[in-house]
């Protein structure tokens, strides 16, 4: 049936206002009723509400229900991050034989783009005429946070009929510029942050990961999985060898088959809710991070502390620090050139 009168459309609310720009929230809804709401601020998913097996509905990302969550300084909850996901070492770079020197803002390195990366910034946002997109619209000006280049970005978020959050990014630049966006949702499947993620099930299609220095960039090594505690090639509880890991997981796994082709790279799933996260993307790396860094200074809405591992990211990226890696997979995006990755997040309840 085509009757327009029926059809439901992205809800508004608004949500505040930051650097003299309106902020709203947005709500897509699918016809399962899943429900996931995102705000222009930052671009962060700020809920994703579906049932588990018991037909409870339950959020399964971290979040705050009020714009000031997200101004404090950052776990990056579900933010967009750019121009650069994860670290770039000692927040240098040479480019073209010139030298380019970022905010360092994580110790000496740089960190997700700097001080006030796209996890902090209003997006112009544009939603579908039906109930199932928004599209995010950025442009970061030339020497943003130290980088060359006005780069003009695109972001379209659609939750499907199949229970799929996609993400689309598109962007161009007028100079050459490293480009590495991603997403920073931290799921609990649980929907519940009094739950740890340990006892969450990951599997990870990657034969090796890029080991790390003490301040977290990648040596340059691209080191076999096998027989150490970051094989997850097939499904293990997160919790049976993070103790052997400094730290926790905080690691960019080398992912298996053709960069640039959309394939599936991981399943999370969590059996006392049955709920389940299956992850597609045509990027080459995923950040696994555990929530290390969670101390319980944060609360949901609802009063709960955050607390270490009650959330874990799964974030479809290039290598941190390409730009200083020449061996890395090329972060470098020129003018005239496209940059498009997809990053498919999917989910299921398995009775
Ligand atoms: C990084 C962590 C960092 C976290 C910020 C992750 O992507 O790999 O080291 O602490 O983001 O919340």
């Amino acid at each position: 049936m085509n009757d327009s009168t029926n059809l439901k459309l992205v809800s508004r609310a608004d949500w505040g206002e930051a650097d003299g720009k309106k902020v709203y929230l947005y709500t897509l809804t699918n016809k399962n009723g899943m429900v996931v709401t995102i705000t222009n601020y930052g671009g962060v998913v700020t809920s994703w509400t579906m049932p588990d097996k018991n037909n409870n509905k339950g959020n399964i990302v971290l979040g705050f229900n009020e714009l000031k969550g997200y101004q404090a300084p950052p776990p990056y909850f579900g933010a967009l991050i750019g121009r650069y996901g994860n670290r770039i070492a000692n927040g240098k770079f040479t480019l073209d034989g010139k030298e380019y020197k970022l905010a360092t803002n994580n110790d000496k390195n740089h960190l997700h783009g700097g001080n006030k990366g796209f996890d902090k910034v209003v997006w112009d946002a544009t939603p579908s005429t039906d109930s199932s997109a928004l599209t995010l619209n950025y442009l970061s000006k030339d020497g943003e946070e130290g980088y060359p280049g006005n780069l003009k970005v695109t972001v379209k978020y659609t939750l499907t009929d199949n229970d799929e959050l996609r993400i689309v990014y598109d962007a161009e630049t007028d100079k050459a510029t490293p480009v590495n966006l991603t997403n920073h949702s931290y799921f609990n499947l649980t929907g519940d942050v009094s739950n740890n993620i340990l006892n969450h099930s990951l599997s990870i299609d990657a034969d090796r990961y890029t080991p790390v220095d003490k301040t977290l960039i990648p040596t340059g090594e691209l080191k076999a999985v096998s027989g150490t505690p970051f094989d997850f090639k097939t499904s293990k509880l997160i919790g049976t060898d993070i103790g052997k890991v400094p730290g926790g997981y905080d690691h960019n796994f080398v992912l298996n088959g053709t960069s640039g082709s959309m394939r599936k790279v991981a399943v999370l799933s969590d059996s006392t809710s049955g709920r389940q996260l299956t992850v597609f993307t045509t990027e080459p790396g995923l950040q696994f991070y555990s929530g290390n860094f969670l101390d319980g200074k944060l609360q949901t809405s609802d009063g709960k502390s955050i607390n270490k591992h009650t959330g874990l990211c799964l974030e479809t990226q290039h290598f941190p620090d390409s730009p200083n890696k020449p061996a890395f997979p090329s972060t470098i995006l020129k003018p005239g050139e496209k940059y498009h990755t997809e990053t498919t997040y999917a989910v299921a309840v398995v009775k």
